[in-house]
This record gives C-alpha cells, sequence and structure tokens, in this order.
C-alpha cells in the first residue's frame, strides 16, 4: 500500500531540441509524445506512459517529480495526512498535466520541490511482447538503461525533508551522513527495498542534484563512460563505487547541465533493518569509496 517507486521526472530545459537528441542518442530514452514545449520519454523497460518530461524553460533544474501509488486509495490517504502535515493540496484529472498523466496529488515538500502522487499514468507497455519475450530489443542506441532508479534533491535542512518522507509519506531511512553536530548532511530514503528511491543532500531549497538510470551491471557502467566519452558528454565523476549505498555510478551532465547519472548494484534492503550511518570524517569514502575525497563541484554543483 502506499508509495510504489519514483515515477517521473519533470526537467527543464532551455533547448528542447538539443535536450531531447541528448536523451533520445545519448542516454536512448525512448521518445512517447511530444508538445509544442514537452517532450515525453521513458526508459526502454518501463510500462507507463512516461518517466522524464523535458519541458522547455528559460533555465534548468527540476520542474517537478512524481512517485506512483499502488491503489487509488493511497491519494486520499496520502492527500489527507499530507495536508494534517499543514502542507496543501491540489488534485489533477487524467490528462490534466500533461499527455499520459493519471489522477495526480500535487504538493510543494518542505524541501521546495512540486512533488506529484500519482495513479492510473496511461500505460505504453514496453518494447517487448507479454508472451516468449527476448532478454532486450533490438535497435536500442546509446546507453538505453532500462529503467530510472532514483533521484538526489538538495535542501536546506535535510532532518525535516527526511521527517517529512518517513512519518508522513511512509519512506523507510537507509542510510545518513551525519554532521559532527548531530544534524543529517545527507538521507536516503526507499519504498522499493532499494538502498534508495530518492536521496537528500544539504544545499538550497527546490534544487536538482542528479536523476539516475539504472543498468544492469559494473560492466554497462563501463560503457555508459565510453559513450558519454564519444559524444563528448562532459563526465561529472566515475566510474566508481559509493560506499554509502554500495553501488556503482558514473556521473554526467546534459546539455542544459542537469546532472544525470547511471547507477548499478546495491543491496536489497528489509523494511525492519536499522539505518547505516557515516560519518562527516568519512563523508569522502560514503559518496566516492574508491577516491575517498568529495570534489568540490560534485557538492556544490547543481540545476
Ligand atoms: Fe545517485
Amino acid at each position: 500500500m502506499g508509495i510504489l517507486r519514483l515515477s517521473h521526472v519533470v526537467v527543464r530545459v532551455p533547448d528542447i531540441e538539443l535536450a531531447t537528441a541528448y536523451y533520445s542518442e545519448v542516454v536512448g530514452l525512448i521518445e512517447t509524445a511530444r508538445e509544442p514545449e514537452r517532450v515525453y520519454m521513458k526508459c526502454w523497460d518501463e510500462h507507463q506512459h512516461h518517466s522524464v518530461v523535458l519541458e522547455y524553460a528559460p533555465t534548468y533544474g527540476l520542474e517537478r517529480l512524481g512517485f506512483k501509488v499502488e491503489h487509488d486509495s493511497d491519494l486520499d490517504d496520502l492527500a489527507t495526512r499530507i495536508e494534517a502535515a499543514g502542507i496543501p493540496t491540489k488534485r489533477f484529472e487524467p490528462g490534466e498535466l500533461g499527455v499520459g498523466s493519471g489522477y495526480t496529488v500535487q504538493f510543494v515538500a518542505p524541501s521546495g520541490h512540486t512533488t506529484e502522487l500519482v495513479w492510473g499514468m496511461a500505460q505504453v507497455g514496453n518494447l517487448l511482447p507479454l508472451t516468449n519475450p527476448p532478454p532486450e530489443p533490438q535497435g536500442l542506441v546509446g546507453i538505453h538503461p532500462p529503467r530510472l532508479d532514483h533521484i538526489f534533491l538538495m535542501c536546506e535542512d535535510v532532518d525535516e525533508i527526511t521527517a517529512f518522507y518517513t512519518e508522513v509519506l511512509g519512506f523507510r531511512l537507509t542510510e545518513q551522513i551525519l554532521a559532527d553536530d548531530g544534524h543529517q548532511l545527507v538521507t536516503f530514503l526507499e519504498r522499493t527495498h532499494t538502498p534508495h528511491d530518492i536521496a537528500f543532500i544539504t544545499g538550497p531549497n527546490g534544487a536538482f542534484h542528479h536523476m539516475a538510470f539504472w543498468v544492469d551491471d559494473w560492466n554497462e557502467v563501463r560503457k555508459a563512460a565510453d559513450i558519454c566519452s564519444y559524444h563528448g558528454i562532459p563526465i561529472d565523476a566515475g566510474p566508481t563505487r559509493h560506499g554509502a549505498t554500495r553501488g556503482h555510478g558514473l556521473y554526467f551532465f546534459d546539455p542544459a547541465g542537469n546532472r544525470n547519472e547511471v547507477y548499478t548494484g546495491g543491496y536489497w534492503t528489509d523494511p525492519d533493518r536499522e539505518p547505516v550511518t557515516w560519518t562527516e570524517a568519512e563523508i569522502g569514502r560514503a559518496v566516492f569509496y574508491y577516491e575517498g575525497v568529495v570534489d568540490h563541484r560534485f557538492m556544490t554543483v547543481h540545476s
């Protein structure tokens, strides 16, 4: 019951044709619909209409993010909880928020991010038949991740947003990086029994650090780095190992300056697992386990 997983990310881009070319040819997403100022895309193995929407704006950053809920009644239950926490909510009918959109509850989280809960988004199927499917469609280009994995956002008060996500939205804390004075610098939160569906790091409210696409193994991370280099895409960090989440990742930027990641690995987590804590002195290995230090750009550059 409740939130199933990250559903969609709406990203601002000033040059929608350039961004569409990048997300289709380098990342390898599938375009599912187009409006004059929006392009709808999905990863090949996702069944819902879109997981990434490129929206024209004179700047970059995150317009909004959405989580998919399991039942339509979850929308009412969660809206009641959000309202009880003093946060107003708005309701939208299918199609009101763009092509394929479902029944939606929208609110502004304490982190400043416009956030949605959605049920009933249009389903378009993955690119495989439901009977006797091969493991992967032919003809995919670029990195072609099978699905969107997680989103990493910034906000001024990580303790506050973590309490909101755990107490109101029902997320579980898997890991945290604590400052020496005890406040949370970074937190990792999940609904899918993976290390994180969303994470928060200290920074400006409303800021977008990165969105991550799942790839199936470490070799795919290496191939993603090859593809980025081939296309002249600036690599930010990696391929490397994260201490927190135990995953492997590679960071790079889209043409607008929004950070992308490809991510694999990590552990499976049961709901009764105790959170792991990293100390401020070990933040380098928590983020980049091999390098042991976090570079200034990674901690401060966002969109
Ligand atoms: Fe990440």
